[in-house]
């Protein structure tokens, strides 16, 4: 990425980034809250959740602030009816096409997914649920994956190939058939390249990936720390949580 400096507007504040930064980046540092649910400081973009859709100036479309660079002059708004209709909407699908039932999840209360429900006024769906029928994979010795509460926004897959560099996670197949797989599509229990590290279950951000044998209240993730861990990772150090 060039140094260049790019300066713009986001919700009447100026602001300046450098060249090649996302809208989403520019905006946490000047302290605007963009919702976002895929994206996760210190792993590569996939634009997949589509909950950071902006407003740009000149185009009639919504761009997806985390994938799209910051531009001379550019005029960006965040907040909007027409954007709160979309995100609300876009959180709503993502309840419906899974099994999310917050009373009994383990990641009830430090869920990003409910919260961000809760932050946007979510209060009630008017779309049907899918209720798919989903597999809980408990092979694993520490973890579980439950493909009930997974919204496919593959942090997993991310921190596990660009920080441990094991790669045990893809998602495999389209639309509401897609299923995260580990080892191409073996149980967990039996992968041979999960390396037991945890990361995946630090950045997942519904109860998706747990660790058993720990209560609610101790399922708390310490998602933050993905830059301290690329930091890690470029000194050769770090690696079981
Ligand atoms: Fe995202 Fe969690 Fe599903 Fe992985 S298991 S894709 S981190 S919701
Ligand atoms: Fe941009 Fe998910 S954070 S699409």
């Amino acid at each position: 990425m060039s140094d260049e400096v790019r300066t713009l507007v986001i919700d009447g504040r100026d602001v300046a980034g450098a060249s090649g930064q996302s809208i989403l980046s520019v905006a946490e540092e000047s302290g605007v809250f963009i919702p976002a649910l895929c994206h996760l400081a210190g792993l590569s973009e996939v634009g997949s959740c589509r909950l950071c859709m902006v407003e740009v100036e000149g185009t009639a479309r919504l761009v997806a602030s985390c994938v799209t660079a910051v531009e001379e002059g550019m005029k960006v708004t965040t907040t909007s009816e027409r954007l709160l209709a979309y995100r609300r909407r876009a959180i709503e699908l993502l309840f419906m096409e899974r099994n999310h039932v917050c009373s009994v999840c383990v990641a009830d209360n430090h869920c990003e997914l409910q919260e961000l429900a809760k932050t946007l006024g979510v209060t009630h769906f008017e779309l049907p649920p899918l209720h798919p029928a989903c597999d809980v994979d408990a092979t694993h010795e520490r973890f579980v994956l439950d493909h009930n509460r997974c919204i496919l926004c593959a942090r997993c897959v991310r921190v596990c190939d660009e920080i441990e560099g094991a790669h045990t996670w893809d998602i495999r197949g389209r639309g509401t058939g897609a299923r995260l797989i580990s080892d191409l599509g073996k149980p967990w229990g039996e992968s041979t390249t999960c390396t037991s590290c945890g990361k995946c279950v630090q950045v997942c951000p519904t109860g998706a990936l747990y660790e058993k044998g720990r209560s609610v209240a101790e399922g708390k993730r310490h998602r933050p720390y993905v830059p301290f861990l690329v930091a890690t990772n470029a000194l050769g150090t770090g690696r079981q949580l």
